[in-house]
Formats: structure tokens, C-alpha cells, sequence
């Protein structure tokens, strides 16, 4: 029986322009379009999951606001789970102001309202109703506060469930929270980050590897400190793929296929629910990640973070296509 993927996270809506080409600071591109989206990395990374048939549940924060109202309605119909949903009063809903180039690049503000206000009691309250086990998967993104982020992986953690920690943001994150995911899911920035404040900590050197497998073996290897304690990394490469470095050390070069990008905005976020969606579906960690890379380079075909996430189907086609 396959487990469930319960998300941690954020949620926002996302108010999108896509024009010609990014704006340097203080400049002014015209010419672009709007469009406005639903978004946030948790409500995105459980959409993802949910698309691909797994049994999803989000605990995150809303506002009182009318994208609240928009934003749970919205992640109820691609059959995510809202009965743990906290709405805040007097919040207002998570906004994401984005930028997209012709490249499908981008440029993102945010400005979390209720997801700020995500407290560690609200993860208790709402993994605890869930009740998580072995089998499920519990994935954990950091656009929340960093105390809510551990709770959850706490949580997951006791109760025998897959923890996956997607640390984006990477700041503010220290080797007691690393410790606590089976699974970290940096990209190549937020793993250089990981690993100059795991340097700094330690007194070592403060300065990440340029190679994203050195810099995760680095990580892994650092046994004495939080991060040792996980078993893998997932660096995602935007169109390179992934690279799956084990703590035996074992790496593994993931390519992606070659698509044409629209918009890369919430690649990361496909990536996350489909490799939680993988390992609660019983997957092997590299067979999981595998898929999780087809379904994040099916993601920046299409505009919208979430809009972009592929359905079992597609994705079961790009995989039979790319074999
Ligand atoms: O990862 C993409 C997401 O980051 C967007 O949906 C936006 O809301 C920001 O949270």
C-alpha cells in the first residue's frame, strides 16, 4: 500500500510578469504581461505530488484575506488535503512578485504574511491529527519559519517516515535541523551555502567546493555535526539534471531531457513532490529521483510554478519516450 507525502510549507499567489528580459536594478522593462498563478514551494511541492497520484495533505498558513480563501480552494482541487490548514486573522496571504524572461528565468519577492506565522504548536497540532508512519513521507520546505521546519522533521522523524528537507531558503538553516532529514534537496546554491555555514560552525573551511559532488560529500561526511546523519542529497542542476550523492559517497549523474523552457519558476518545487510522491509510492531512492528530474524538466515547459507540475500520465510518457 503506498504511503502518503505530508508537505510543511508555504503557500502564496504568485503575481507574475513575463517580459523580454529581467531588469537590471532600478530599471524599468516594458512590455511584459501579467498573469497571477497560485503558488508558494509547499502548496506547489504537494501539487506536484498530488498530480501524480499520491495522497497529499498540506500543513501551512493562509491569511484571512481573499487570496486565502482562492489559495485553499485552489490546492482542494487538485486533491490536496486542507483539513489541517491553519487560517490566520488579521494575516494576510503569502504573495510571490515574480519576474520571467524570454528564457524562462526569473526574479521572485516574497512576502510571506501568513506563512511567517507558521509556529512549531500549528505543526504539532496538524502532524499530530495526521499521524504520520512508516511508509509515508514527510517533506519540508524552508519558506517557513525555521522552528516549524524542525518540528516537522522532528515529527517525521520519530515516526519512521521518509524525511525530505528542501532547504529554500537555504539561510538560517544550522546541522541540528540538517540532521534531521533523510533526504536534503539543495540546488547548487543553497548546497554552497549549506556547506560554508556547516564550515564556519565547525571551524573548518568557510568556502563550499566548486564540484556539486565534493561539496555534497563534504555535507555527508561531516558526521560529528548535524548533516552526517543524512542519508542522501539531491542536488538539483536546473536543465543538467541532478546528482544523487549517498553518504557511502556513491554519486550518481542524473541527466534531464532537453525541453524548451517557458518558465522555470517552481522546478525545484516539481522535483520535491515527485520524489516524495516516489518514495511514498515504495521507490528506491535513485529510481525516485529519476522520475522526480523528468517531472521537473516537464515543469518549465508550460507557465506558472504550479500550472507547470505533469500529471502521471505525462509523466509516465516522458519517461517511456526518454528510455
Ligand atoms: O518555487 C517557486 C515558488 O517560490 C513560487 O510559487 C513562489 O510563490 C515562491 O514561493
Amino acid at each position: 500500500m503506498s504511503g502518503r507525502v505530508l508537505v510543511v510549507g508555504s503557500v502564496n499567489v504568485d503575481l507574475v510578469v513575463q517580459a523580454d528580459r529581467l531588469p537590471q536594478p532600478g530599471e524599468t522593462v516594458l512590455g511584459g504581461t501579467f498573469r497571477r498563478f497560485h503558488g508558494g514551494k509547499g502548496g506547489n511541492q504537494a501539487a506536484a505530488a498530488a498530480r501524480l497520484g499520491a495522497p497529499v495533505v498540506l500543513v501551512a498558513a493562509l491569511g484571512d484575506d481573499e487570496f486565502g480563501g482562492e489559495a485553499r480552494a485552489a490546492l482542494a482541487h487538485e486533491g490536496i488535503g486542507t483539513d489541517v490548514l491553519v487560517t490566520l486573522e488579521h494575516t494576510a496571504t503569502g504573495v510571490a512578485l515574480i519576474l520571467v524572461d524570454r528564457h524562462g528565468e526569473n526574479q521572485i519577492a516574497v512576502a510571506p504574511g501568513a506563512n511567517a506565522g507558521l509556529t512549531a504548536d500549528h505543526v504539532r497540532s496538524g502532524l499530530g491529527r495526521l499521524g504520520p508512519r512508516s511508509g509515508d513521507a514527510v517533506l519540508v520546505t524552508h519558506e517557513i519559519p525555521t522552528v516549524a521546519a524542525t518540528e516537522a522533521l522532528r515529527i517525521g522523524r520519530e515516526s519512521g517516515a521518509s524525511t525530505i528537507l528542501n532547504p529554500a531558503p537555504a539561510d538560517g538553516l544550522d546541522g541540528s535541523v540538517l540532521a534531521l532529514a533523510d533526504v536534503l534537496t539543495p540546488n547548487r546554491g543553497e548546497l554552497g551555502r549549506l556547506v560554508a555555514a556547516d564550515g564556519r560552525r565547525s571551524g573548518r573551511s568557510a568556502s563550499a567546493p566548486g564540484d556539486p559532488i565534493r561539496a555534497a560529500r563534504r555535507l555527508l561526511e561531516d558526521s560529528d555535526e548535524g548533516p552526517g546523519a543524512a542519508t542522501a542529497i539531491l542536488v538539483s542542476l536546473g536543465a543538467s539534471g541532478a546528482i544523487l550523492v549517498e553518504r557511502d559517497g556513491a554519486a550518481v549523474e542524473i541527466a534531464a531531457p532537453t525541453v524548451t523552457a517557458v518558465d522555470a519558476t517552481g522546478a525545484g518545487d516539481a522535483l520535491n513532490g515527485a520524489l516524495a510522491a516516489g518514495l511514498a509510492a515504495g521507490l528506491g531512492l535513485e529510481e525516485a529521483a529519476r522520475r522526480a528530474v523528468v517531472a521537473a524538466s516537464l515543469s518549465v515547459t508550460r507557465a506558472g510554478a504550479r500550472e507547470g507540475n505533469p500529471t502521471l500520465a505525462e509523466l509516465a510518457a516522458a519517461l517511456a519516450e526518454s528510455r
